[in-house]
């Protein structure tokens, strides 16, 4: 099977812990060079730092707030111009949680901003390289709320499925340069995340984390959560040449949880 990721670049944002570091590193084990992106600069360089160089490769820090769309579109405008990038990782905090109704106006301009707005700047600006590589990768992590809505997370969940749509949409836009766009769909993984909607439901709930805990566990057939490296090892492959006719798709990465087919 071909994972040969050698003489790629990979732009991996989110990257400075969790999925986003795990899905780094991953891509550097197979050959890619890769710009790790987030807000801390600190946490950032410890990743690079840390990264794998199996060929050698040279990583590369950007420090910037997708929330922030004009300094995103800067930032890595000018960074690809110096390091074009075939391969895109889209990736970026969840929203915070509570019900759809109840959620600002702010919450959902916020969300749909880091989310939808990150996601069209970041492709606009790695286009002209995949186009001129004739080849080109699109992973964007979601979340299984696309086909299954997850209670207390409205935001969240509304945000998701406009990313799904729009993600479908370009791979039928896109297919015809070689260049594949995925979304993952983590289930429970081991990140800040999963500890941050823990807390939530403790308070919400006044119940102990460690019931809440193991009533998530319950719920996942393999019987545990995720480490960080099952999800980044599965956006590396959607990104290696093996997965070259796979488009279009969402891949739940969520040990079963999810009841539809
Ligand atoms: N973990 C799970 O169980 C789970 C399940 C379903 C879906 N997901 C989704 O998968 C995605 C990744 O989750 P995760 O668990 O890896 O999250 P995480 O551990 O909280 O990491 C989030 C990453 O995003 C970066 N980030 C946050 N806000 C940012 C901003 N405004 N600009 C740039 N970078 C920003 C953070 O770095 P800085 O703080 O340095 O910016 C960090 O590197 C999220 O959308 C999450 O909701 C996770």
């Amino acid at each position: 099977m071909d994972l040969d990721l050698g003489g790629r670049h990979a732009l991996v944002c989110g990257a400075s812990e969790g999925i986003g570091r795990a899905a780094a590193q991953e891509l550097a084990l197979l050959g890619a060079s890769v710009t790790v992106l987030a807000r801390r600069a600190d946490a950032l360089q410890a990743v690079a730092d840390a990264l794998p160089t199996p060929r050698s490769q040279v990583h590369c820090v950007l420090a910037v707030d997708m929330a922030d769309t004009a300094a995103l579109q800067a930032t890595v405008e000018a960074h690809v111009a110096a390091h074009p990038a075939q391969i895109l990782v889209n990736n970026t905090g969840g929203p915070p949680g509570g019900p759809a109704h109840t959620a600002t106006l702010d919450a959902y301009t916020d969300a749909f901003r880091r989310h939808l707005l990150a996601g069209q700047v970041l492709v606009q600006a790695l286009l002209p390289a995949m186009r001129a590589a004739h080849w080109g990768r699109i992973v964007n992590v979601v979340s299984t709320s696309v086909r299954e809505p997850i209670p207390g997370l409205g935001v969240s969940n509304t945000v998701r499925g406009a990313v799904a749509g729009w993600a479908k949409t370009l791979s039928k836009e896109l297919g015809p340069d070689d260049i594949t766009v995925n979304n993952v769909l983590p289930g429970y993984t081991e990140t800040g995340r999963i500890e941050q909607i823990v807390h939530d439901r403790a308070a919400a709930t006044g119940k102990p984390a460690d019931a809440i805990l193991a009533g998530m566990r319950a719920t996942v057939p393999l019987g545990r959560f995720a480490s960080p490296a099952e999800t980044g090892g599965v956006i590396a492959f959607l990104c290696s040449p093996a997965a070259g006719y796979i488009t279009g798709v969402s891949l739940p990465v969520d040990g079963g949880r999810m009841a539809s087919i």
